[in-house]
């Protein structure tokens, strides 16, 4: 990903929702990144304190007490950007950064058919205009993140979806400098639409999360050479242990609805052996139907899933184990597990 956004003269600032790892934020720097996104402000806090630099929050702060960490945050580490989308909020923001004598950075987050944001337009540049107008905030650029592009299935179909997405934006940072504001950031993207979105004018910086692991979810949306998406490879696997073998053609694994997230419909999938079908038995195990696998499995033996969906499944685990081959090169805190504020 940072080779690709270095080919593309586009900035990487990778999402760390999906790890919550700072040791990974901080390798993703120095293979190139500009920084590290957050989801959450408690997210940001844990990262900034484990060394991880150029943080963009993509989740508004509201509320006075997470305003006063945010200037915390800020004061000690002035290249965070905070995301805004309401005029109250900027207000605030900037009444806070006075009282502590810093400045904060402001990125807007523009709504492209997702979930938050402002419209993009005129009500993003009257936005803009408030920011520059008060002293103690600066605007950053914008943030738009065309999430439900993302999955799209088909190269052909996201590529459309993705750039009709995220016309309004690229409109909207021609429009703010055409009233004479600088407008250095256009950030978005993911993981499904990196190489689309790299190929448009206007968007500077990509923010993609699941790449950096992948997932059941992501391989089925299909890729530029067929049906399966394998631009990155299943990094993330939940290793669980046969713990049963009650028929010849079934077993039992260790890993249930407390070892995956179980927000999509579909099963986790074995890593090496084919044709193993997972079934739910409950929140430890796993039930194996074993009738079509391309090896044996016994009692004992140790099979590696590939999760439904990365995020919220790493957000189940303290820690995750660096495998190289068999051996465990690497054992990282995900020390943002659980920040969801
Ligand atoms: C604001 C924002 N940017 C980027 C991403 C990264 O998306 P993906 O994990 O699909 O690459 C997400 C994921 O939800 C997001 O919410």
């Amino acid at each position: 990903m940072a080779r690709h956004c270095k080919d593309h003269y586009r900035a990487l600032r990778p999402h760390g929702k999906t790890h919550k790892c700072p040791e990974i934020a901080k390798a993703i720097i120095r293979a190139g990144a500009v920084g590290a996104c957050t989801a959450k402000l408690s997210e940001a806090e844990v990262f900034a304190r484990d060394g991880v630099t150029g943080i963009l929050i993509t989740t508004a702060v509201i509320g006075r007490h997470k305003i006063e960490r945010a200037v915390r945050l800020a004061a000690a580490h002035s290249d965070t950007i905070f995301c805004v989308d309401d005029a109250q909020n900027v207000r605030d923001l900037n009444d806070a950064a006075a009282a502590a004598r810093i400045h904060l950075n402001l990125a807007i987050d523009l709504f492209v058919g997702t979930r938050t944001g402002i419209e993009p337009g005129d009500p993003a540049v009257a936005l803009a205009q408030l920011i520059d107008s008060l002293p103690s905030v600066k605007f950053a650029g914008i943030q738009a993140y065309a999430g439900q592009a993302s999955h799209t299935s088909g190269f052909a179909e996201r590529r459309r979806h993705s750039r009709e997405a995220m016309a309004p934006a690229v409109e909207t940072r021609c429009a703010l400098e055409g009233k004479g504001i600088a407008c250095p950031l256009l950030t978005g993207a993911s993981t499904g639409t990196y190489n689309i979105d790299c190929e448009i004018d206007g968007v500077s910086e990509l923010q993609p999360g699941s790449f950096i692991f992948m997932d059941v979810d992501y391989n089925r949306i299909g890729g530029q050479d067929g049906p399966v998406y394998r631009d990155f490879r299943n990094a993330l696997t939940v290793l669980t242990t046969v713990v049963s073998k009650p028929t010849k053609s079934g077993a039992v694994v260790d890993g249930g609805f407390k070892a995956f997230a179980t927000d999509r419909p579909f099963m986790p999938e074995v890593k090496s052996i084919s044709g193993i079908v997972y079934n739910w038995g409950g929140d430890e195990h796993g039930i194996l139907n074993l009738a079509q696998a391309s090896a044996a499995v016994n009692l004992g033996d140790r099979l590696e899933f590939i999760v439904p969906h990365c995020d919220p499944s790493v957000n189940l685990y303290d820690r995750m184990y660096c495998l190289r081959g068999d051996n465990v090169e690497a054992v990282w805190q995900i020390a943002a597990r659980g920040m969801g504020q």
